[in-house]
């Protein structure tokens, strides 16, 4: 009994008035963020098959094999706050993580990735807001991508919304390397013997792959020249 009225009391402090206009201030406007970064992601991802549309058209190749696009998880947005030790606000989220919209384009050459970055960023209404080339720079374990965040307006309504989108550029070969290792990092459970083997492994790959990369850009030019 006295443990029940302990709990209602407890219950009414924290469920007052107050703490249910926060929840629904906080979690309502999560939701059309989450709206917002939907629509950013269609706009860019329209763009990268505008751009595939014209090149199969002008050069009869298309330089997209595939393109991916994921949302951040709401549980990944907190982890990320924590991460970043942020305030739970949705400005500090939309001013701080850049990564919510994301979007993966899957080239089958590398020259493909740079045609396609350029081919964005001089869009009028697109803004770079930063750039990390791990093709040019390798990470130590050998991940290769070229990384891009921009900014890229939404029309809504009555409002124009410029919203962050991450653009990963990646050759076929790039993106099956990322995967395995990807695999690997959310495996706990190795011993560190095998995960360090692996691991050398894994740059080894890495090594290879960029070695495909450039020989299958060099049979590309050989056939393109003797057509
Ligand atoms: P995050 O906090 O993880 O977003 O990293 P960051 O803000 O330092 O950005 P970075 O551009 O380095 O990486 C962003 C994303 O690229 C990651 O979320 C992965 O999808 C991918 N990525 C970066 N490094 C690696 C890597 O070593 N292996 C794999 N598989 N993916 C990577
Ligand atoms: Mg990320």
């Amino acid at each position: 009994m006295k443990v029940e009225r302990l709990d209602n009391l407890f219950f009414n402090r924290i469920v007052n008035e107050e703490f249910i206009k926060k929840i629904k201030e906080d979690t309502i406007p999560l939701e059309t963020l989450m709206c917002y970064y939907r629509c950013a992601i269609m706009e860019v991802e329209t763009k990268f098959k505008v751009l595939n549309e014209q090149f199969s058209l002008r050069y009869d190749q298309n330089p997209i094999e595939t393109i991916k696009t994921r949302l951040k998880s709401e549980e990944s947005i907190l982890k990320k706050i924590k991460k970043k030790k942020l305030s739970y606000s949705l400005k500090e989220i939309e001013e701080n993580i850049f990564d919510i919209a994301g979007i993966r384009v899957i080239c089958s050459f590398e020259e493909d990735i740079y045609l396609l970055a350029d081919c964005l960023l001089k869009q009028d209404d697109i803004k770079l807001i930063e750039m990390k080339d791990y093709i040019k720079h390798p990470k130590d374990n050998g991940y290769r991508s070229l990384h891009l965040i921009v900014e890229v307006p939404i029309f809504l309504q009555n409002e124009k919304r410029i919203m962050k989108v991450e653009v990963q550029l990646r050759t076929i070969a790039m993106d099956f390397w990322a995967s395995l290792e990807h695999k690997l990092r959310y495996k706990k459970n190795l011993s560190y013997d095998i995960s360090k083997e692996i691991s050398e492994d894994l740059l080894e790959c890495a090594a290879i792959s960029r070695m495909l990369d450039h020989k299958m850009e060099i049979i590309r030019h050989r056939i393109s020249e003797n057509k």
